[in-house]
């Protein structure tokens, strides 16, 4: 099985290497941004993957990966449309949509961690995976959990879907607390260990309110049919009700590797690497979130509901916000505040295509921007 890995030498990406080698498949292409010296070592490693990076290698890069380099969106666009390939996309941000489309529009399955594709552009993606019978397995471990649950069961049975959240390392602190929170703090997770953004994000809960949007778009299921659930454990990483009475939960370690390795060998499972699960001896708690202390997560409710423009720049603003927080501009508890800026100024107007999402994208960001500077 021959397998293009986007976002190589981050968090998904690397976790996607290791799951890979397990199952010996074949790396076919590696894309980074600036990729650095991690990526030169994937380079060495694989020695028949085509490469592509974002930003040009510098001489002693380039010397370290020893081999050309393709350069551009368009270079990791033409990856992610390799014939025949699966591609995982763990690019973080908005900047991984193009490569998901080129990745469908090809009719490759889609592994996809990039949530950001299907918030910003989700209707499109679908559109094009419909014409070209492309697969997208979520990556994701709520949605791969949710994807587990439903494997033979019927949409129309469904009566909700419940996304855990881990709470973040802020849970139970009130909006005072917040007020003083630094940025070195944002990145303490408790039991997760991920990228920048997305810690930053389930400190927050944007990257809970991401999510609704996310199931929401792959699984059809309306917004007052998806709860969100606080459960400090992250064992039980999500949960359908069906109309029977009966619920179906997905239960394990909290580790991505289950959840990209599932992505692709589904519809068969093999053995992985991740440690034997036992319920003996665990606690299992659930509590509501504190939508008054995390006000972003209503916000992503809002804008799946306003539709159009809205859900994309929830997502724009919101990557210009967390940079904006850990350079320092604006605290913790700003953060929300950008978002709503850029949401409320939205259009609900469908986005119909690549362009319409480019455009919506970077008026949310010139909102978001000015947000950050009045605050
Ligand atoms: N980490 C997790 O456990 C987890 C769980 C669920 C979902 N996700 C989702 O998976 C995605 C990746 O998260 P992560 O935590 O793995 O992020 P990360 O550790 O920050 O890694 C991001 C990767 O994307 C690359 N990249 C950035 N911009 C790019 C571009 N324009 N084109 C190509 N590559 C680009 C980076 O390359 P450089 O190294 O060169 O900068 C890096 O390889 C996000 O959408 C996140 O929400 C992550």
């Amino acid at each position: 099985m021959k397998l293009v890995v986007l976002g190589a030498t981050g968090s998904i990406g690397r976790q996607t290497i290791e799951v890979a080698q397990h199952l010996g498949l074949d790396i076919v292409g590696l894309a980074a941004f600036t990729g650095g010296a991690p990526f030169a070592e994937l380079a060495r490693a694989y020695a028949d993957a085509s490469l592509a990076l974002i930003v040009p290698p510098d001489d002693e890069l380039s010397s370290e990966i020893g081999r050309p380099v393709a350069i551009g969106e368009e270079a990791v666009e033409e990856l992610a449309a390799t014939r025949g390939a699966i591609v995982v996309n763990g690019v973080v941000g908005v900047a991984g949509l193009r490569a998901s489309l080129a990745a469908v529009e090809a009719g490759n399955r889609l592994a996809l961690a990039n949530k950001e594709t299907l918030v910003a552009a989700g209707e499109l993606v679908l559109a094009s995976a419909g014409r070209t019978g492309a697969e997208i397995i979520p990556v994701d471990s709520e949605h791969s959990a949710l994807h587990q649950c439903l494997v033979g069961e019927r949409r129309e049975d469904i009566r909700r879907i419940v996304l855990t959240a881990s709470g973040g390392p802020f849970f139970g602190w009130t909006t005072e607390d917040l007020a003083e929170v630094t940025p070195r703090e944002a990145l303490r997770h408790p039991t997760w260990n991920m990228g920048l953004r997305i810690t930053t994000d389930s400190a927050t809960l944007v990257n809970k309110g991401l999510e609704v949007i996310e199931a929401h778009v792959l699984f059809g299921v309306p917004y007052d049919r998806i709860d969100v659930a606080v459960h400090r454990q992250s064992i039980v990483h999500s949960l359908v009700e069906f109309v029977d009475g009966s619920s179906k939960a997905h239960v394990g370690h909290p580790d991505m590797r289950i959840p990209i390795q599932y992505a692709l060998t589904f519809p068969a499972r093999a053995p992985s690497l991740a440690a034997p699960f036992d319920l003996v001896g665990t606690t299992l708690t659930f509590e509501e979130p504190d939508t008054v202390a995390f006000p972003a997560l209503d916000l992503a409710y809002a804008a799946g509901r306003k539709g159009g423009a809205a859900p994309c720049a929830f997502n724009a603003a919101d990557e210009v916000a967390v940079e904006a927080f850990h350079a320092d501009q604006i605290g913790f508890v700003d953060i929300p505040k950008v978002l709503e800026a850029a949401v409320d100024a939205a259009g609900s107007t469908t986005l119909n295509s690549i362009d319409d999402v480019a455009a919506a994208d970077a008026a949310a960001r010139a909102i978001a921007g000015e947000a950050v500077r009045s605050l």
